[in-house]
């Protein structure tokens, strides 16, 4: 019954002890290579509209996403497959790696 216990709770112990930091732009780099036949090499895209441009986007909002994707709260059969093995470090990585690419993004300021 011991070993039970112990067999339980040492994989919750060990996610929670892992250190998250705020994401590397480098590490995302390397981490978005699977990425890359949808959303582009930077994230720019392939030049499919069904594939969104995730370049210059808010990290804030792609990690939201790809946690969205993960839980399932967003739907969608091909990122749920991808963003279901993204660790927390993954997701921050791949956000800051986006984020920090230039891209047509914009907001609404120049119509003002
Ligand atoms: C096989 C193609 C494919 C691959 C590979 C892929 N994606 Fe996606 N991705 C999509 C599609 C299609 C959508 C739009 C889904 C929808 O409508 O919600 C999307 C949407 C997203 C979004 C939301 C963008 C937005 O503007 O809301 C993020 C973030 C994202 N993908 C990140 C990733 C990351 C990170 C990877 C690699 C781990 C990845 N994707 C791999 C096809 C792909």
């Amino acid at each position: 019954m011991k070993h039970l216990m112990l067999a339980l709770l040492l994989p919750a112990a060990l996610f929670s002890a892992a250190p998250v930091d705020a994401g590397n732009a480098e590490r995302g780099r390397e981490k978005s290579a699977i990425c890359q036949a949808c959303h582009g090499v930077d994230g720019n895209g392939i030049g499919m509209d069904m594939y969104p441009i995730l370049a210059g986007q808010f990290p804030d909002y792609l990690a939201h996403a790809m946690r969205a994707y993960k839980t399932g709260e967003r739907e969608d059969v091909v990122m749920r497959g991808f963003a279901a093995p993204l660790s927390e470090q993954d997701i921050k990585d791949l956000a800051a790696w986006y984020g920090s690419q230039k891209g047509p993004l914009a907001d609404l300021s120049h119509f003002k």
